[in-house]
């Protein structure tokens, strides 16, 4: 790679798949890789094959269909799990495994319970392991921003002599500061000897709301040329790095970076609205590049501005990151031709005809209920048919609810528990709280209501509503999603949805909690 190339490497189905209830089928993971490939980005992190079966196959499938990016999967460092993530990789076109260890003192002596020379002995024995089936070999001192940088200096130098081709220094707790992290790169390169064998690369958490600072920095105080990133800063804890504002600064201030990435920014919005959708996780209206208000001027001045010229209070377009006015694009009377078509348009591909069929049946529905269908209309219609597997638990047949002024709300449902229909009533404070309550007196799930959101599909009151309900049973923490025009049905849509999941046997292992 050139000396003005920034590389994008996307983690979202890594590191953001280890926030609460972001856990993703395999289907979900196909869709967010196409996407990102879609954008160009230059590696994809589909994974942790060794956490799960489901994970393994996972990683596996996107190494089969993706040809563009190189496709990463983690492994800690040992021989099992680097052979696991070799076999999942192996079909890729490019492919690279990434393996860490952590080297803080507090990690190594709490967590790992090894000394410094067995970590160290550790490390190359698994760089050289990995090395011998795949050229590209990443290896990632874990917390190494609070790690000793003597001992960092040995252990890097150790690694790229096996052959490890980047060097990812991860702010695991987001504990850096920029100016200072970025000068730890800086010296860290200056230090070990055989520095230049190798892409030096960042990967900052947001704890404290610097990742982005923290990446930046480390580009161009300490001349790293990797920045590992998610989309919306989805991550555990505070989140990542976010790849959308990392781009679009670099873009931005190409004056001041003088670096270029490879990315195809007009699918930022998109993206960033598909990984939404698949974890439940909204994005703020505030949040950078892709919050809804990000290109909204409410105030009286700023439009005035605006509208005589646009660079007065804008940076970059609503265009260049894919922000599109909500266009109608399909109606009732538009046929299976069409709606394919559209569909391949903002880049959906689904798996077979059958889905297709069933795609085209629920958007005739939905076309019966709201006369104009937008690109995030399908979006959601799709993201709903992928999450509606034929073999789910539970699936919601039929349900109405009784509300007014004075009157105590009232719901009746009838779901199917793996085929029989189980009928049931409940009054609750609300609309919602009365389904919610009828649904779980039939599924005694038990389980605990951590979070209820809705949002708008697009604007206007005959929008779809999305429905985010996050539940916790016994450690677990999943997230469903539904989407309808009635909000109270997409509610009981998106509760169902939840409880698939806890019924669902998907276990994933966090790389960095576990030995
Ligand atoms: O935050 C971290 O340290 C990580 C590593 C495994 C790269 O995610
Ligand atoms: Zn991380």
């Amino acid at each position: 790679m050139s000396k003005g190339k920034l590389i994008i490497f996307d983690t979202t189905m890594r590191d953001g798949e280890q926030s609460p209830g972001a856990s993703m089928t395999k289907d979900e993971k196909l869709r967010i890789a196409r996407a990102l490939e879609r954008m160009r980005v230059d590696v994809i992190e589909a994974g942790f094959p060794a956490s799960s079966n489901g994970d393994f196959e996972a990683v596996q499938a996107i190494a089969n269909v993706v040809k563009d990016s190189t496709v990463a999967g983690l492994c800690r460092a040992n021989d099992r799990d680097i052979q696991r993530g070799i076999d999942a990789l192996k079909g890729a076109k490019r492919w690279r495994v990434h393996t860490f260890i952590a080297t803080s003192a507090l990690h190594m002596e709490k967590k790992l319970r090894m000394g410094p020379e067995q970590v160290l002995e550790q490390a190359k024995l698994s760089v050289r392991y990995a090395k011998n089936a795949c050229p590209d070999v990443e290896f990632s001192p874990e917390d190494g921003s609070r790690s000793d940088p003597d001992f960092l200096c040995r252990v890097l130098e150790a690694v790229i002599k096996e052959g490890a081709t980047t060097i990812n220094i991860p702010d695991t707790v987001g504990y850096a500061v920029p100016e200072q992290f970025g000068e730890m790169i800086r010296r860290l390169r200056e230090r070990v000897p055989n520095s230049d064998k190798a892409v030096w690369s960042v990967h900052c958490h947001n704890d404290l709301g610097m990742a982005v600072a923290n990446s930046l920095a480390a580009v161009r105080i300490g001349g790293a040329r990797q920045i590992e990133c998610t989309i919306n800063g989805l991550g555990e804890r505070a989140g990542n790095t976010s790849l959308e504002e990392v781009v679009m600064a670099v873009r931005t201030r190409k004056d001041f970076f003088d670096l270029e990435t490879r990315i195809d920014t007009t699918q930022i919005v998109p993206t960033s609205r598909l990984v939404s959708q698949i974890t439940g996780f909204v994005v703020q209206p505030n949040k950078a590049v892709v919050g809804a208000n990000a290109f909204a001027h409410a105030s009286g001045i700023h439009q005035d501005g605006v509208l005589k010229a646009r660079e007065t209070y804008e940076i970059m377009t609503a265009e260049d990151v894919g922000w599109t006015t909500n266009k109608i694009v399909l109606g009732k009377l538009s046929g299976r031709t069409a709606f394919k078509q559209r569909l391949k348009e903002i880049g959906i591909e689904l798996e077979s005809e059958d889905a297709y069929n069933k795609a085209f049946q629920r958007f005739k529905d939905l076309a019966d209920k709201k006369a104009e269908i937008f690109d995030e209309d399908l979006q959601a219609l799709v993201t709903q048919e992928a999450g509606t597997a034929s073999d789910e638990h539970w699936r919601l047949v039929t349900m109405s609810q009784a509300s007014g002024m004075g009157e105590k709300p009232h719901a009746s449902i009838v779901v199917a528990e793996s085929g029989n229909e189980r009928k049931a009533e409940a009054q609750g404070d609300g609309p919602v709280d009365a389904t919610f309550k009828a649904i779980e007196s039939v599924a005694k799930s038990g389980a605990e209501l951590l979070l209820y959101s809705v949002n708008a599909v697009t604007q206007g009151t005959e929008s779809q509503g999305e429905v985010t309900v996050r539940l916790s049973k016994g450690g677990r923490i999943v997230n469903g999603v539904g989407a309808d025009t009635d909000i109270i049905v997409a509610s009981a849509k998106a509760y169902i949805s939840a409880l698939n999941k806890l019924a669902s046997k998907m276990e994933r292992v966090n790389p960095q909690h576990a030995l």
